[in-house]
C-alpha cells in the first residue's frame, strides 16, 4: 500500500498495525503452508482497507468513542434483551415502535435473533442463512435495519445479530456453485467422493440433532458427494481450511458492522475446524480463526465486539474467552452456559453444592478484557452439561443426576414444579434435553393449572432468583423475550408443519402484548410481579459500580446447602450476594457476612438494611440478596 496520506488513511495504517501479529501471525499458521499465502495476505488486507473506507463517519466515531471506553460492555448498565423480530413486534419497523418498553425495562443491549435471509421452509428458526447481505424480507430490508440499529443507538441501546459461521444454507450462492460442479466452491464446503472418510470421521464425532438429522453427513445424488452436514441436511458445514472462507467471512463481517450493528454473535463456533480422531469440536484452530477474526473487526470496525456461542463443558467454554496465547484477545463475551444449566440443577436439587463446585473450579475469577453473557433461558433447548468428574466431586452419579433433571423438568418426577418438553433424545447416550419457557421451568404453569396460591409465589421468586443471579454474577445478563412477562411454554408450535418436529419453539412464544397493557395496575398478576420485579433487578445493577465486568467475583461456603453465595470483589468493598434455592426459611448471622468482607449490612438489592434482631439475615423462601 502507498504511504497513508489521510487522517483516515492514517489511522486504518495505525489500526493494522497495532493487530498485525494477531491477525496475520495467527493466520500464518493456519495458512502459511500454502503457496499461495502471500496473495492471501495481500486480499485480505484490501477486504479490510475497503471496508473501513466504506465505513460511515458516525460509526468512526463510534469506534473513537469505543476505544476510549473499552470496558463499555463490562458496564453494569449493560442489560440485555433477546427476541426474535416477528415475534416480538412483526417486523423491524415494528420494533423501532417497541423501543420505549425496552427502556421501562432498563434495557441497554438487544439481540435481533436470525434475522438475515433464510433459506426457504424450515430454516433452523434462520440459522440456515441464504444470503448473508440482506435482511429475511418478512421482517423488512437492511435500510430498515440500518435505521432501527441508529434509533437503538439513539437511546443508548447497542445492537447484536447473529453471524452464522460454521455453515450455510445448501441454497446459499457458494453452495449452488459447489452444486453445480464448480471446484472452487466445492471447496467451500467438505465434500467427498465415497464414504470412507466420513464414516471414519463419524467414529468420535457426536450427533446434534439425532432424532430428527442423524449422523453429521449426507449424501447427494446429483453431485454423487458426501458433505459434511453437523446440524441439519440442510446446512452445509463450511470448509474453514480453505483461506477463501476466511475472506469471505470477514467481507460479510464487516458489511455488517458498517450497517452498525455493535455485537455479533459468532454462531456454533466450535464446530469449525475438523481433526480425524476427536469430536471435531474446540480444536486448537478454532480459537486461532476466533483470535484472527476479532483482529479483523478491531482493524476495520473497532467498535465492534464478538459473543461467542460455545455450548460446551465448562472446562472446554472459557478458552472461547481467550486463555493461554489468546488471552484478552478472543471472544469479548461468551455464554455462561454452566452457569444456565446450574441454576435450574440446583433449584431442581435444592442443593447448590455441585453448582459451587463447579463454578469455584472451573471458572477464574475474572477474565481479561472480556465477560460472560448470563442467562436463565435463550432460544435454545437446556443440555445438562454436568460432567461424571464434577458429579463425583460431590459424592453423585452424573448420568443419575442428568436423568433426574430430565425427568423433573419435563414434569414427570414426582413433586416437580415444572412443565417441560423433552428435546432430541438420544437412545444411545440416554442424554434427554429440555425445551420449556422460563416461567414453565420454574413452576408457574402448573401452579396457574392448580390454583395453588403458594406455587404461584414461589413460582414467582424462582423467576426472581435467578434473574438477580445473572444480574450480579458477573458479565451481561440476558433477559429472553417473554420471561420479563412470563410467558408460558406455547404448544401450539405442534401445529405448524416446520416447527412440530422441534420442541424448542415451546418456548419461542409470540409476545403478549395483552399481558403487557396490565401492568400499570401494579404488581398483582404474576406477570406484573414479575415485569416489575425484573425491572427493579436491572436497575439496581445499572446502579451499583461494584457490578462491573472485570471485578472478581469468588464462590463462597455458607455452610447450608440450599444456599448459593459469592463475592464480588470491587475495589469500594465486597458486595455478597446470596441466594436460597429452596421453599424453606433459613438465615445467616451478621458474623458470616463480617467474615467475608461485607460490614455495612445493606441490601443492594432491596436497597434497605438487611440486619434483623439479634443480627442475623432472614432469607424467605427463594431469598436473594446483595449485601454490602
Ligand atoms: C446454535 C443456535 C441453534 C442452532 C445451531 C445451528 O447453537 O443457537 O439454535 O440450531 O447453532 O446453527
Amino acid at each position: 500500500m502507498a504511504k497513508p496520506r489521510t487522517f483516515n488513511d492514517r489511522l486504518f495504517a495505525l489500526r493494522l498495525e497495532r493487530s498485525r501479529d494477531d491477525l496475520f501471525g495467527v493466520l500464518e499458521r493456519l495458512y502459511g503452508h500454502r503457496p499461495d499465502f502471500s496473495r492471501f495476505s495481500d486480499d485480505l488486507t484490501a477486504v479490510l482497507h475497503e471496508a473501513w473506507e466504506a465505513r460511515p463517519e458516525r460509526l468512526k466515531w463510534r469506534d473513537m468513542e469505543r476505544d476510549l471506553e473499552p470496558d463499555w460492555f463490562q458496564r453494569p448498565e449493560m442489560n440485555g434483551y433477546v427476541f426474535y423480530i416477528d415475534r416480538f413486534a412483526g417486523n423491524l419497523a415494528g420494533v423501532a415502535e417497541k423501543l420505549d418498553y425496552l427502556q421501562d425495562l432498563g434495557i441497554t443491549y438487544v439481540h435481533f435473533m436470525p434475522c438475515l435471509k433464510p433459506r426457504p421452509g424450515d430454516s433452523d428458526g434462520g440459522y440456515s442463512v441464504m444470503d448473508y447481505t440482506e435482511v429475511n424480507p418478512k421482517l423488512g430490508t437492511m435500510d430498515e435495519l440500518e435505521a432501527v440499529t441508529r434509533a437503538c443507538h439513539e437511546r443508548g441501546i447497542s445492537v447484536c445479530i447473529d453471524l452464522v459461521l460454521n455453515h450455510t444454507a445448501k441454497e446459499h450462492e457458494w453452495a449452488e456453485k459447489a452444486r453445480a460442479g464448480n471446484e472452487s466452491y466445492r471447496d467451500y464446503y467438505l465434500m467427498f467422493v465415497d464414504d470412507t472418510l466420513p464414516k471414519a470421521y463419524e467414529t468420535t464425532l457426536v450427533e446434534i440433532f439425532p432424532a430428527n438429522a442423524p449422523g453429521n453427513f449426507t449424501y447427494y445424488e446429483d453431485m454423487d458427494r458426501w458433505v459434511w452436514t453437523t446440524f441439519n441436511e440442510h446446512q452445509w458445514d463450511l470448509n474453514w481450511a480453505n483461506p477463501q472462507v476466511f475472506i469471505e467471512m470477514v467481507r460479510v463481517m464487516l458489511y455488517l458492522a458498517n450497517k452498525g450493528l455493535d455485537v455479533l454473535r459468532l454462531d456454533a463456533p466450535a464446530f469449525l475446524w475438523k481433526r480425524m480422531g476427536t469430536r471435531c469440536q474446540s480444536e486448537p484452530e478454532v480459537h486461532m480463526l476466533l483470535h484472527a477474526l476479532r483482529a479483523a473487526s478491531r482493524i476495520a470496525a473497532p467498535s465492534v465486539i464478538h459473543l461467542e456461542e460455545a455450548i460446551v463443558s465448562p472446562a472446554e467454554m472459557l478458552p472461547y474467552l481467550g486463555r493461554g496465547e489468546h488471552d484478552g484477545k478472543e471472544g469479548n463475551l461468551a455464554y455462561h452456559n454452566s452457569l444456565m444449566v446450574q441454576f435450574w440443577s440446583a433449584l431442581a436439587a435444592r442443593d447448590t453444592g455441585l453448582m459451587s463446585h463447579v463454578m469455584r473450579t472451573h471458572f477464574p475469577p475474572a477474565v481479561t478484557n472480556a465477560t460472560y453473557a448470563t442467562y436463565i433461558r435463550c432460544h435454545d433447548d437446556i443440555g445438562w452439561a454436568v460432567t461424571d468428574e464434577d458429579a463425583a466431586a460431590v459424592g453423585v452419579s452424573g448420568f443419575s443426576h442428568r436423568a433426574f433433571l430430565s425427568d423433573f423438568y419435563e414434569g414427570g418426577f414426582a413433586g416437580s414444579f415444572a412443565r417441560g418438553a423433552l428435546f432430541q433424545v438420544n437412545e444411545q447416550t440416554g442424554d434427554k434435553r429440555i425445551s420449556g419457557t422460563t416461567a414453565s421451568l420454574a413452576g408457574l404453569e402448573k401452579a396457574l393449572e392448580d390454583h395453588d396460591v403458594d406455587g404461584i409465589d414461589h413460582a414467582v421468586d424462582r423467576i426472581l432468583l435467578g434473574h438477580a443471579l445473572m444480574a450480579s454474577y458477573g458479565g451481561i445478563p440476558l433477559v429472553y423475550m417473554g420471561d420479563e412477562l412470563a410467558l408460558l411454554n406455547d404448544y401450539s408450535y405442534l401445529d405448524v408443519p416446520e416447527h412440530a418436529h422441534d420442541s424448542r419453539w415451546v418456548h419461542r412464544p409470540v409476545m403478549d402484548w395483552t399481558r403487557t397493557a396490565r401492568l400499570p395496575d401494579g404488581g398483582a398478576t404474576p406477570e406484573g410481579r414479575v415485569f416489575e420485579g425484573i425491572a427493579h433487578i436491572l436497575a439496581r445493577r445499572a446502579a451499583v459500580p461494584g457490578f462491573h465486568g472485570a471485578v472478581a467475583t469468588e464462590i463462597l461456603e455458607t455452610g447450608q446447602k440450599g444456599l448459593f453465595a459469592f463475592a464480588r470483589r470491587a475495589p469500594t468493598g465486597p458486595i455478597v450476594c446470596v441466594f436460597n434455592f429452596t421453599e424453606a426459611w433459613t438465615g445467616l448471622p451478621a458474623s458470616w457476612f463480617a467474615g467475608v468482607g461485607a460490614t455495612k449490612m445493606h441490601d443492594l438489592l432491596s436497597d434497605a438494611p438487611v440486619a434483623g434482631p439479634g443480627g442475623s439475615v432472614a432469607l424467605p423462601p427463594y431469598a436473594r440478596v446483595w449485601v454490602a
